[in-house]
């Protein structure tokens, strides 16, 4: 748990990490993931999902949740995952998180 910038230097150059990235000039928002298999499933790991201040609060973190369980189903994974801290967890509200969350 926190913040290891080794750490995640390593997971973001994996060479399975995928990407999908917002923006024209600038980046707006991105998305690290990669596609597992945990306990005998087939996953999407959604390593990171962060959009910049100023274009939240606007549907592009749906959108991209959207698009990672649109790119899921096409290559026929089971389920997405997302790690949540807690303290995230608590400021959306139990049922914002899993809604956000949620698979669709
Ligand atoms: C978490 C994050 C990705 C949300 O992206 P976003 O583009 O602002 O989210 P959206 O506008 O698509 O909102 C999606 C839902 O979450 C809710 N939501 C978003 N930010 C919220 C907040 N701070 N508090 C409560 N609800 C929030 C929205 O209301 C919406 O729910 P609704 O459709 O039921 O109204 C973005 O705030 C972010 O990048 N935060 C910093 C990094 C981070 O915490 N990443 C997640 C873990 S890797």
């Amino acid at each position: 748990m926190g913040w290891h910038p080794t750490q995640k230097r390593k997971e973001l150059y994996h060479r399975e990490s995928r990407f999908l990235l917002v923006g024209n000039d600038t980046l707006v928002a991105f998305s690290m993931f990669r596609f597992e298999r945990e306990d005998d499933v087939d996953l999407i790991y959604c390593y990171e999902l962060q959009v910049a201040p100023e274009a939240q609060r606007q549907g592009l973190g749906r959108k991209i949740v959207d698009a990672l369980v649109r790119i899921g189903k096409a290559y026929n994974m089971e389920k997405i995952v997302l790690t949540v801290f807690l303290g995230l967890c608590l400021s959306f509200g139990p049922t914002r998180c899993s809604c956000f969350c949620s698979q669709r």
